[in-house]
C-alpha cells in the first residue's frame, strides 16, 4: 500500500519535471523565433537600407534592442566578437572563443544548443549580407533556456519537496495505525505461544467490541475448553491410576503373606483371581470411557425395544433372586447401537441388584412417547439414592457412601451417561421412592434419519 503510494507519487514528480522541461525547451524556441522574426523585419525596413556596412546595421539593432534576463544578443564581424547587447546576460557566450568560431562561419540562419555557465542555451545565428556582398557579419540571439525553467524548476522542486514530506508523513501515519490494528494481534500471538499444556490459565485481555477483540474472546473461550478437557484428562488419569493400585496391592500382599499350606494357597488363589477380575473389570470399563468420545464409538443398526428390554432382563435373572419385571414395552424399532444400550442398561441393572436384597421388585421398561423420543429405565425397591449424591453419582469414578462401596470403581453410570451422550439422548436419576434410573434418547423419527 505504502510502496504503491511512493510510487505514484515518484512517477507524478517525474512526469511533470519533463512536461515542464519540454515546456521551458518550447518557450526557448518561441523566443528565439520571435527575435529573428523581428530582426527580418528591421533588416527589410526602409531604416536598415540606409546602411553601408553591416557592423553598422547590427549596431543600430542592438542598441535599440533590451534584451530579457533570460537573452542576450551579440554580433559577429569577420568571425570575431563585435558588440553585444547592453545588460548583464546570465552568462557570457560571446567571449567564448569556440563558440564564436562554431557560429561566425555560417552562411544560412541556423540554430542550435551550447552549453553555458548558466545552464543549457538556444542559440541562433543570421548572417547578415548587404547586396551582393559575401557575409561578413552575424547576429547571434542567445536564449538561456534554464534561466527561462528557473521558476517552473522551482515549482517543480517545492513538488518534490512537498512530496517526499507526504510520504513521510504517509508512512509515519501507516506505521502508527497498522502499530495499533496490529497490537491485539501480536498479544494474541504471544499469549498463544506462551500457552504450553501446564499453563493453560493464561488468557488475553479483551478490550472494546471490534473484530479483534472478538477474535480474543473466541480465543479465551477456545481456551476454557482446552483447560476443561486438560483438567478432566489429568483427574481421569489420577483416578484411574489411584483405582488400579488398590488391586495390584492387594494381590501383592497376599502373595507375598501366602505359606505353603495347600489349603491356605487355595484360598489365596480365588481371592487373587476375584481381585483380577475385579481389575479386568475396571480396565474394560476405562476403555469404554475412552472411546466413548470416538465417532466409532457406536454401530448403528435397527433395534426393537421389546426385545432389547426383555433381553436384559432374561440376561439379569441369573444374576441374583430379585422380583424381575419386564414393565411396559414400547413396541418400536429404532436406529440405535443394540449392544451399548443392552451394556447401560445392564450396568443399571448390576447397580440394583447391588442396593436391593432378595425377593425385591426390580423392573425394566420402555416407552415410545408422543413426540417420538424413547425412554428406557431400570427402577428398584431399594432405598434410592441420598438427595445429596442425585448429581455426583454420574460422574467418573464417584461411588455413594453405602457401605457396599468397596465393590465398585464408581463407572457404571458414567458409562451409561456416555452411550447415552453418544446416541444424543441424556439420563437422570428420576425420583423415588426406591432408585429409578431413567435414559431419553431424541426422537426416533430423527435416529431412523442419521
Ligand atoms: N440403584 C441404586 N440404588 C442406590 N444407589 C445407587 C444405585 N445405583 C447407583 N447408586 C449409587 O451411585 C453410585 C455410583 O454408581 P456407579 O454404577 O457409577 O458405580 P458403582 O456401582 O459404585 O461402581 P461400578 O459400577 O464401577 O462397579 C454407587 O456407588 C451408589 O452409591
Ligand atoms: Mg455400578
Amino acid at each position: 500500500m505504502y510502496g504503491v503510494l511512493a510510487l505514484a507519487l515518484s512517477a507524478l514528480v517525474l512526469l511533470t519535471w519533463q512536461v515542464l522541461a519540454a515546456r521551458a525547451d518550447a518557450a526557448a524556441d518561441d523566443e528565439l523565433t520571435h527575435e529573428a522574426n523581428k530582426f527580418r523585419a528591421f533588416a527589410t525596413s526602409a531604416e536598415a537600407a540606409s546602411f553601408s556596412r553591416p557592423e553598422a546595421l547590427l549596431d543600430r539593432w542592438l542598441q535599440g534592442n533590451l534584451p530579457d534576463d533570460s537573452e542576450a544578443l551579440f554580433s559577429i564581424v569577420d568571425g570575431r566578437e563585435y558588440h553585444r547587447s547592453q545588460g548583464t546576460p546570465p552568462a557570457r557566450l560571446d567571449t567564448d572563443a569556440a563558440f564564436v568560431r562554431r557560429v561566425g562561419g555560417a552562411t544560412e540562419p541556423s540554430y542550435g544548443w551550447a552549453d553555458s555557465a548558466a545552464g543549457k542555451v538556444r542559440y541562433g545565428v543570421i548572417p547578415v549580407r548587404l547586396g551582393s556582398a559575401p557575409v561578413r557579419a552575424h547576429l547571434v540571439v542567445l536564449e538561456f533556456r534554464d534561466v527561462i525553467a528557473q521558476p517552473s524548476m522551482d515549482a517543480a522542486r517545492a513538488l518534490v519537496l512537498i512530496g517526499a514530506i507526504t510520504l513521510v508523513l504517509a508512512g509515519g501515519a501507516c506505521w502508527l495505525v497498522t502499530g495499533r490494528v496490529l497490537a491485539p494481534i501480536r498479544q494474541l500471538r504471544t499469549t498463544a505461544e506462551r500457552i504450553s499444556d501446564t499453563d493453560l490459565r493464561r488468557r488475553i485481555d479483551v478490550v472494546g467490541k471490534d473484530d479483534v477483540a472478538q477474535l480474543a474472546g473466541t480465543f479465551n473461550t477456545m481456551l476454557d475448553r482446552l483447560e476443561d478437557a486438560f483438567t478432566a484428562q489429568r483427574d481421569f488419569v489420577d483416578n484411574a491410576g489411584h483405582e488400579l493400585r488398590t488391586p495390584i496391592t492387594v494381590i501383592r500382599g497376599h502373595l507375598e503373606l501366602m505359606g505353603a499350606d495347600p489349603r491356605d494357597q487355595a484360598e489365596t488363589k480365588a481371592l487373587l483371581l476375584d481381585e483380577l477380575a475385579r481389575m479386568n473389570r475396571m480396565v474394560d470399563d476405562l476403555l469404554v470411557l475412552a472411546k466413548s468420545g470416538r465417532p466409532d464409538f457406536l454401530e448403528l443398526g435397527a433395534v426393537n425395544l421389546t426385545e432389547l428390554v426383555v433381553e436384559v432382563v432374561a440376561k439379569a435373572r441369573p444374576l441374583a433372586d430379585r422380583a424381575w419385571r419386564v414393565a411396559g414395552t414400547a413396541d418400536a424399532t429404532i436406529v440405535a447401537d443394540g449392544q451399548r444400550l443392552t451394556q447401560a442398561l445392564m450396568q443399571l441393572v448390576s447397580n440394583a441388584v447391588r442396593h436391593t436384597g432378595p425377593g425385591d421388585r426390580i423392573e425394566v421398561g420402555s416407552h415410545l412417547d408422543a413426540g417420538g423420543s424413547v425412554l428406557l429405565w431400570v427402577a428398584d425397591t431399594g432405598p434410592g439414592v441420598p438427595p445429596a449424591d442425585r448429581e455426583r453419582i454420574f460422574e467418573r469414578f464417584a461411588r455413594g457412601n453405602d457401605q457396599r462401596r468397596t465393590d465398585g470403581a464408581g463407572l457404571g453410570l458414567a458409562i451409561v451417561r456416555s452411550i447415552a451422550q453418544a446416541h444424543d439422548g441424556e439420563v437422570r436419576l428420576a425420583p423415588g421412592p426406591g432408585a429409578r434410573f431413567e435414559m431419553t434418547l431424541p426422537a426416533a423419527e430423527e435416529a431412523m434419519a442419521r
